[in-house]
């Protein structure tokens, strides 16, 4: 621990943490049977940078490292309960089977512990996501009042499985753009709102009013405008309850994250970059609707003109045209293809061209996100942290960042954060990657 350094005390984990999904689709499937299916011995945690990955200790001449789940207090596997809502009244067999992400004979052997996670009744408002719908929904009078019944849900959760504590994780469809309005920007309206029935006030905002007022951490996985209104980051503050958001960031923009801060650091100037996707699952459905698409396409643009600053590089990035497109494609089910031509230019301003073309998984990619952000978001609720939590950019494709900061796009860097906050919460010391005593300068501050 360096000398000046703050001493963490952090509650260790205990009793059980329920891990609740509004959404019970593809990426909540998927990780609810991951999670089963390592429970079993089944399969391992690939991706999962808690469950998998390895973190540096002390100086580099110490050969130290550990496991992150073993560095930090967090949640064993056994010890996490699902639960979710969803229109649909498919337990969770039922909607993995149909979104056919999970390999058919794995699915066979997790059948059982699966087909107990039924699903609650959801709070559903069409105007808000139009091309689906479905029965398994709450009536109520007042949006207040659907947010009452939320919070009812979540603490009969809690109570009825024995859990110590619970955490929520948006998994469900997209909703239509919903920028800030004035209802938004105050806790004092943001209620008002909803014993008004605001129009403008969305499910996803009111399922996260019931989660903070439950002092429940919550982390936004879609483009939604939820947790980034100021009147529910105000709740959490007043609450203390960790938050983070927003959309998970799993296939083409984690490509983006990884390959343009490279372009960036070896000063490359880059004219367009165009994206393509094609996907065939309910979220291609849903984000084939122009209102959800718009959330999409802002979530998705901000990544480059974060990593690439026009104003600090004009001559390299100041006519940058960044296009985005996602065709819902019904064949490709789950397994997204993307394309993306980039269009670069160099030393005497020659042109050169990149292309990439990855054929992922999107579920497989955002199932072991979930869980991390699960974990951690828990974590950060016992080390009293409140607020938007930045270490979790890591994750996320349109991160928020406290007021006035530009958020943080490069995985490098995210990565940076991440480690050096899981350093910071295990008392161990903080690492700049400055190693100054190879050149005989400074020991003391060798790392
Ligand atoms: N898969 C990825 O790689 C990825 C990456 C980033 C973000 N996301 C986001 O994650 C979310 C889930 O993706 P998915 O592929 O599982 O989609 P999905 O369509 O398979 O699942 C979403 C589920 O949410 C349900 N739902 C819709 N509105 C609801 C409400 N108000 N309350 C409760 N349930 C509701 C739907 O019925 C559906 O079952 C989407 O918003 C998507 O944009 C996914």
């Amino acid at each position: 621990m360096n000398a000046e350094q703050k001493k963490m005390v952090i509650k260790k984990h205990k009793g059980k943490l329920a891990i609740l999904t509004p959404g019970m689709g593809a990426v909540a499937t998927t990780l609810y049977a991951g999670v089963e299916a390592i429970k079993a011995g089944l399969e391992k945690p690939i991706g999962s940078y808690t469950q998998m990955g390895k973190i540096r200790l002390g100086k580099r001449s110490e050969n130290r490292s550990s496991v992150v789940k073993d560095m930090v207090s967090l949640a064993p596997l056994d010890d996490i309960v699902f639960g979710g809502w969803d229109i649909f009244h498919d337990n969770a067999y039922e909607a993995a089977a149909k979104a056919e992400v999970v390999n058919k004979n794995l699915l066979e052997k997790i059948k059982s512990p699966l087909e107990k996670i039924r699903p609650m009744s959801a709070v559903f408002d069409s105007n808000y996501i139009k091309n689906i719908n479905g029965e398994n929904k709450k009536t109520y009078k007042t949006k207040m009042e659907a947010a009452d019944l939320l919070r009812a849900d979540i603490k009969n959760f809690i109570s009825k499985n024995g859990c110590d504590r619970a955490v929520m994780v948006w998994c469900a469809s997209t909703e239509a753009y919903n920028p800030i309005q004035d209802v938004h920007k105050s806790l004092k309206k943001f209620e008002e709102g909803l014993r008004n029935n605001d129009p403008k006030i969305s499910p996803s905002q009111i399922y996260t009013y019931a989660a903070l007022m439950e002092g429940v951490p919550y982390v936004n996985g879609s483009p939604n405008v939820s947790v980034e209104i100021p009147a529910l980051q105000e709740l959490a503050l007043e609450t203390s309850t960790p938050i983070g958001g927003s959309d998970f960031k799993t296939g083409q923009t984690l490509m983006k994250t990884i390959v343009a801060p490279g372009l960036k650091n070896r000063v490359l100037g880059v004219q367009g970059w165009f994206s393509t996707n094609i996907l065939g699952n309910r979220d291609g459905e849903v984000l084939d609707d122009p209102e959800s698409f718009k959330s999409k396409e802002i979530s998705k643009g901000g990544v480059l003109s974060d990593i690439f600053n026009a104003s600090e590089y004009p001559d390299l990035y100041k006519n940058l045209y960044h296009k985005i497109r996602i065709n819902y494609y019904p064949p490709r089910g789950d397994n997204k293809e993307s394309w993306d031509n980039i269009d670069i230019f160099g030393w005497l301003g020659e042109a050169m061209q990149i292309k990439i073309n990855f054929l992922c998984k999107d579920s497989i990619l955002a199932a072991p996100v979930v869980l991390d952000l699960a974990l951690f978001i828990d974590l950060a609720k016992r080390a009293e942290m409140k607020g938007i939590q930045e270490w979790l950019s890591f994750y996320l494709k349109a991160p928020l960042a406290a007021e006035g900061l530009r958020p943080i796009n490069d995985l490098s860097l995210q990565l940076l954060k991440l480690e050096n906050t899981l350093r910071f919460f295990a008392n161990e010391e903080l690492i700049n990657h400055l190693g100054l005593v190879h050149y005989g300068i400074e020991e003391e501050i060798e790392n």
